[in-house]
């Protein structure tokens, strides 16, 4: 890759290439990530030339101790705004209202009230798979874990009521939305005037989250109780004691289902690839499985003792994290790591390339869980693990999602011996979150007790 250096005043490199960056993003990013070690560089993609940052000091001031000067605005955010709206998924003061009322829904004793609720959530979704055990016929892994976390989420915010058909629907529609925002994301720069591949199907799937998200809304206002995220929504008053209006309700309710379902999907996959690729690691996930849960349901009780399990899901978000980059509009000029970062600019962090920085992680690529074990934790630098991001906008669904994951692997393993059928190597693809380069297949037998 020719690398052009250009004096400006901050005199930072400056990487050209939009059709290799359009053809590679991940690749591209890794290269010239791993040749800064960790110092500010600019892309140069024709219109859009975009500041890296991924030192864990330089990612700490962004995200937290300057939040205040970066905000979600800019064309990157632009036509997520079309799907999910100005609340929890925006920035300024209608965000900071959403995320005042919704933070206490997602609190530690709030999510552990909703675990046992998840439980069963997770075991009925994994009994689905059952006839596959029978079968032996394979499945789509990335199907398969949608499914899971559409249920998940669906059940944790609009309770025991949203009928299957419509959390199938809703569940498409986001899906393909994410999609059809692939072309805008790797083409920032086309006005948003502009048709690009992808935009009718986003259009359409924006119709269908309304048409079941509005009803589902209309139907929970009508009902005084309930703990699902939608009853508590509805119970709210703004600061004029004013209940919250429909399209509030529905924005946020579809920006943290936005937020919550892909990344939890594609997570849950990684674990499933990082698991083939590591027999020894799965052997003692199943051994620690079998000890805490044996013959039982997986349940909320049994969270506390998989400890080995939250280790394993910590190194999966390291090496695959969901949401592998964050970008950022400069609100007023800064200095970072010393270079001189003009209000207007983008700048772009990724969890995924600072995991993967050789200066704070031993053998970067390598699967490893032991880096989680507790008496290591306190050893990094808080910003040099950030697959929930860090500061104002921290991710809210974070407990949500490990007690999620490990109910997955408990279920799973309690029951079958998973194996991905061998179809070559499997890379991280760019997309909106970190999809595996192709499809996945797995097949699940029923493991001898
Ligand atoms: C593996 C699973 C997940 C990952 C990797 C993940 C990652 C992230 C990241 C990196 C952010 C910060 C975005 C930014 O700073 O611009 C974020 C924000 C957020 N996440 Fe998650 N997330 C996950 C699961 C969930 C779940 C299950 C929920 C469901 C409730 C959720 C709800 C949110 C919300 C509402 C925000 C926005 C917070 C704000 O801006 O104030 N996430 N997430």
């Amino acid at each position: 890759m020719p690398v052009n250096v250009l004096q400006n005043a901050a005199s930072i490199p400056v990487y050209r290439g939009p059709a290799r960056f359009a053809r590679d993003p991940l690749g591209q990013l890794e290269a010239i990530s791993a040749r800064a070690e960790g110092a500010i560089v600019r892309l140069n993609l024709g219109f859009f030339r975009p500041f890296l940052v991924t030192r864990p000091d330089d990612v700490q001031h962004i995200l937290s101790g300057n939040a205040g000067r970066y905000v979600r605005e800019g064309m990157l955010w632009q036509p997520v705004r079309r799907l999910t709206g100005n609340g929890i998924s925006g920035d300024g003061p209608q965000w900071k209202a959403s995320r005042e009322v919704l933070r206490p829904m997602f609190a530690a004793r709030h999510v552990a009230a909703l675990t046992q609720t998840l439980a069963d959530t997770v075991n009925e979704a994994v009994d689905g798979l059952d006839e596959h055990a029978t079968t032996g016929r394979p499945f789509d892994l990335v199907k398969a874990m949608t499914r899971v976390a559409d249920l998940a989420l669906g059940r944790a915010f609009f309770g025991g009521g949203i009928p299957s058909a419509d959390g199938e629907r809703l569940g498409q529609a986001v899906a393909t939305a994410f999609t059809s925002l692939t072309a805008r994301m790797l083409l920032p720069f086309a006005p948003s005037w502009a048709p690009l591949p992808g935009d009718r199907a986003f259009r359409r799937a924006v119709r269908t989250v309304d048409e079941v998200v509005y009803p589902l809304v209309a139907q929970r206002r009508l009902q005084s109780d309930g703990d699902d995220v939608v009853a508590m929504l509805c119970q709210v008053r703004d600061g004029a004691g004013q209940p919250l209006d429909d399209r509030r309700i529905r924005d946020d309710v579809v920006g943290m289902y936005v937020a919550g379902t892909e990344t939890t999907a594609v997570a849950l996959t990684w674990l499933w690839v990082a698991l083939d690729a590591d027999p020894a690691v799965a052997e003692r996930l199943r051994a620690e499985v079998e000890r805490v849960v044996g013959g039982e349901r997986p349940a909320a009780k049994h969270l506390p003792e998989l400890r080995y399990t939250r280790m394993v899901i910590q190194e999966v978000l390291r090496l695959y994290p969901s949401g592998w980059f964050l970008p950022r509009t400069v609100l007023e000029s800064d200095v970072v790591g010393g270079v001189r970062l003009p209000a207007g600019s983008t700048v772009l962090l990724s969890p995924y390339l600072t995991h993967r920085m050789p200066s704070l992680w031993e053998r970067p690529h390598v699967f490893d869980p032991e880096r989680f074990a507790p008496e290591r934790a306190g050893a990094r630098h808080r910003f040099a693990y950030l697959p929930f991001a860090g500061g104002p906008h921290q991710c809210l669904g974070s407990q949500l999602f490990m007690a999620e994951a490990q109910l997955v692997v408990a279920a799973m393993l309690s029951r079958y011996r998973p194996r991905l059928r061998d179809d070559g190597p499997v890379r991280p693809r760019a997309a909106v979150t970190l999809r595996p380069s192709r499809r996945l297949a797995m097949t699940i037998t029923r493991g001898e007790r």
